[in-house]
């Protein structure tokens, strides 16, 4: 806060934040509901973190809404996730829109029932024009399945051996088009990457908190833009001010 009580815009914005949405199974049981409660307070969580990331100036924000592995948890689990994504997609689309969220999905959208397909690609194809964040959601996602999918892909484009490199591998990622992660967040205190991005993730900053995905709020990812802002991202090389020292 400044002296006039006003919030200081966060400075050295990352252009795409990613998100490892953790924490909903423990939040509902701390408070003794069932774990689909857990669920819908996390997608109540990401409706706000979404308009944060608007406001913050965030241009791409992924989500790992549901991963590959995820179809092993039990079915009253799975079901009520597919149901949620049902119904928050057709509920959200006007506000999407009005926030000028453009939607994209990463993963395999051919295992998911017909209606959810319907859902996902009508609301794709009516927010496509928007420009201010783009938002992926990665629903039936696993990173070593994309990889796999990407390199399928070019055998079956005929790309040639020598053409096979980071660049060409990147278009043909579920994130084609989509600059890497620059910060990935994930709550509720795991240190593991999940099949998350590990692609894209290569030279990504890490934020790790123990807040539980439905408390992460508009505060939280202040602070985690704020610890990013005074990150030091060096590639693989060096900072310039250490090469100065050591060529003098
Ligand atoms: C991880 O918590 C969370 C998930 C596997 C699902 C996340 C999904 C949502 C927030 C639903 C909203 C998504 C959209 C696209 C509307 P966990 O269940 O692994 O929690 P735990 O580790 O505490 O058990």
């Amino acid at each position: 806060m400044s002296i006039t009580g006003q919030t200081t815009p966060p400075r050295n914005i990352p252009q795409h934040v990613a998100i490892i949405m953790d924490g909903n199974g423990r939040w509902a049981k701390k408070r003794g509901l069932p774990r689909l409660a857990g669920h819908k307070a996390g997608t109540e969580n990401l409706r706000r973190i979404i308009k944060a990331c608007a406001d913050f100036g965030v241009k791409y924000l992924t989500i790992y809404a549901f991963s590959t592995e995820n179809w092993g948890r039990p079915r009253d689990e799975v079901d009520g996730l597919m149901r949620i994504v049902e119904d928050v997609i057709e509920r959200e689309l006007i506000e999407l829109n009005e926030q000028d969220v453009q939607l994209r999905h990463l993963g395999k959208l051919d295992q998911l029932s017909p209606n959810l397909q319907r859902k996902v690609l009508y609301a794709v194809e009516k927010t496509r024009n928007n420009k201010r964040l783009v938002l992926n959601i990665a629903f039936n996602y696993g990173g070593r399945d994309e990889i796999v999918h990407a390199f399928r892909q070019m055998l079956l484009d005929g790309v040639k051996e020598d053409e096979v490199t980071p660049e060409m591998v990147s278009r043909y990622l579920y994130t084609a088009g989509t600059p890497d992660p620059d910060l990935i967040i994930r709550t509720s205190g795991e240190l593991r990457i999940s099949n998350f991005l590990i692609w894209q993730a290569a030279y990504s900053e890490w934020y790790v908190t123990p807040t539980y995905w439905p408390d992460f709020g508009r505060e939280e990812l202040r602070k985690a833009l704020d610890e990013y802002a005074n990150r030091d991202r060096r590639y693989g090389k060096v900072a310039a001010s250490e090469y100065e020292e050591t060529h003098v």
